[in-house]
């Protein structure tokens, strides 16, 4: 079994009957998304919060019943993969694009459980590049303005044209190289205008599950 899979599976023994389940966006959640399906096939009764709108195809796709975030106050647990992480439990995310939709959900669950393989683990963030959602309108003020705090910021482009994300938004991938506070930066990014979200979710993941010398390892904040 691949890591992406040991890990991703491993996170359902967190979900129980009757719960809301906030579903992440990604190669790695995949595995939880499925099987949750496997679960709920065989009786478990959740309902999920999508992500995105991919993982709301994947959980239709499995069976899992979906709740809109507005007919629910909160929800009892999310899981989601993560770009990065460091040794307290910070993250990059936002590689799939989905970043915004995830921090409402990881920041509205109880409990957030991140999987991620051991390449996700690092000392210190900042090598992945930046994923920042900006609106469309100004792009290039709100680019010049993101580089000030220290970055090159790029304009995420797929087949040679911008990459809208759910919300109808631009994503700049920031390449910081190494990111000495996240905390700060997380919130002078957010004071530009124009900037939406960034994939930096500081004191937010729970518990992290990931993989060390082939067994999975867990740590808790
Ligand atoms: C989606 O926008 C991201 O935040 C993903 O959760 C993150 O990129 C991890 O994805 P993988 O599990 O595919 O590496």
């Amino acid at each position: 079994m691949n890591e992406k899979q040991l890990v991703g599976e491993k996170a359902v023994e967190y979900i129980k009957d009757g719960m809301v389940v906030g579903l992440g966006t990604g190669s790695t959640v995949y595995y939880t998304i499925k099987k949750l399906g496997e679960l709920v096939k065989g009786g478990l009764k959740i309902k999920g919060v999508p992500t995105s709108e991919l993982t709301a195809a994947l959980a239709n796709e499995e069976g899992i019943p979906l709740v809109d975030l507005k007919e629910i106050e909160a929800l009892d647990v999310a899981i989601d993969g993560a770009d990065q992480v460091d040794s307290h439990l910070n993250l990059i995310k936002g590689g799939g694009g989905a970043l915004l939709r995830e921090k409402i959900i990881a920041n509205a669950a109880s409990i957030f459980i991140v999987v991620a393989d051991s390449s996700k683990v690092v000392n210190q963030l900042g090598a992945f590049p930046l994923p920042v959602e900006v609106v469309q309108f100004g792009v290039d003020m709100t680019s010049r303005k993101v580089a000030c705090l220290g970055c090159v910021p790029k304009l995420r482009v797929r087949e040679g044209q911008p990459f809208i994300t759910d919300n109808g938004n631009y994503i700049l991938d920031c390449d910081f190289k190494r990111i000495e506070s996240p905390a700060e930066l997380e919130m002078k990014l957010n004071m530009i205008p124009g900037v939406v979200e960034n994939g930096l979710f500081v004191n937010s993941a729970s518990r992290v599950i990931t993989v060390e010398n082939n067994e999975v390892i867990e740590s808790v904040k």
